[in-house]
């Protein structure tokens, strides 16, 4: 694997540049399916109930080739609950270890008045799994600045990745920003915008310039921002698209210009507000 093709860690752990998200994607053939396009890095989580088919796709292959993450679901926070969804989910997969955990959201509800005890004592036990080998890379989701700065007041492990939304029209840069500095790596959830932005302008004119699917060039631009894309799809020609993003690059003027697209297609979710209907 090319170093460009690889997203290196601050724990040391390396990823494949590109992962294949499994929400709402994930029969096993679908997995076994992006396993065949070349996808190596596998997104799940407990909440998407898929982590049983998403085990055994994966375990058709041998366990060194591939990597898998999952995630504690918002009603899990806590110590005890910590390590009994981990447990859950590592049974359900298959498996005696997952390469990377994360903390899904960082709040049961955007006013939890609790979420601060609730996070540090879940990454406690996250931290304990990782010295006992269950866990090889821990890490958050849906994280702001400030929910990070809150975990690191007990932290002894900083969290390796940030998994966020991210696409044209919706950068979160300030929180995209912060994890640079810290050396926190950000995952991209939607970085298609679950297709909302299909036919926006400026992706169909860079599509149409680098002879490219605007699919690719969003996907390019989280590439060129040092972003990890998970994209899914159920389709194995969309698949091998979305994983064909190294025969090409944009140039600096063009990252620029997506920088500066106006807001859009944003799915309405927010760690700190109720969910919007779009
Ligand atoms: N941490 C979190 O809170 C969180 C939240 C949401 C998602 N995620 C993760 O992020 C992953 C990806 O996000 P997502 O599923 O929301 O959205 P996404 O990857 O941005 O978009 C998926 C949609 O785009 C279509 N698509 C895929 N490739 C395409 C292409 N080349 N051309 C045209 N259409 C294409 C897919 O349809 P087809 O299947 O028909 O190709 C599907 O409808 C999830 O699967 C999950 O693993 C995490």
């Amino acid at each position: 694997m090319r170093d460009e093709q690889k997203m290196i860690l601050r724990d040391g752990a390396a990823l494949p540049a590109v992962g294949y998200g499994t929400y709402k994607a994930a029969g096993e053939e679908a997995v076994a399916a992006a396993y065949a396009a070349g996808y190596r890095y596998f997104d799940t989580a407990a909440f998407y109930g898929n982590e049983e088919a998403v085990g055994r796709a994966l375990r058709r292959y041998p366990r060194e080739a591939w990597q898998v993450a999952t995630k504690i679901w918002k009603t899990e926070l806590g110590y005890d609950r910590a390590w009994a969804s981990a447990e859950e989910s590592l049974r359900r997969l298959g498996v005696d270890y997952v390469d990377v955990l994360l903390i899904h959201w960082p709040k049961r509800t955007p006013d939890d008045p609790d979420w601060q005890r609730l996070d540090r004592e879940t990454w406690r036990a996250m931290e304990e799994m990782r010295d006992q080998g269950m866990v090889k890379t821990i890490g958050v989701s849906n994280f702001l600045p400030h929910h990070l700065e809150s975990l690191f007041v007990t932290a002894n492990v900083p969290p390796a990745i940030d998994q966020i939304e991210f696409h044209p029209g919706y950068l979160q840069a300030e929180t995209v920003d912060f994890c640079r500095r810290e050396g926190i790596l950000v995952q991209a959830w939607s970085p298609l915008g679950r297709m909302r932005l299909t036919g926006h302008p400026l992706l169909a004119e860079l599509g149409e310039k680098y002879g490219v699917s605007p699919a690719r060039i969003c996907l390019r631009f989280a590439l060129e921002l040092g972003v990890m894309p998970l994209p899914k799809s159920s389709d194995s020609r969309r698949m091998a698209e979305n994983l064909d993003l190294f025969s090409f690059a944009l140039e600096p003027s063009d990252v620029e210009r997506l920088r500066g697209m106006e807001e859009t297609g944003w799915s309405g979710e927010h760690p700190d507000r109720e969910r919007v209907i779009l």
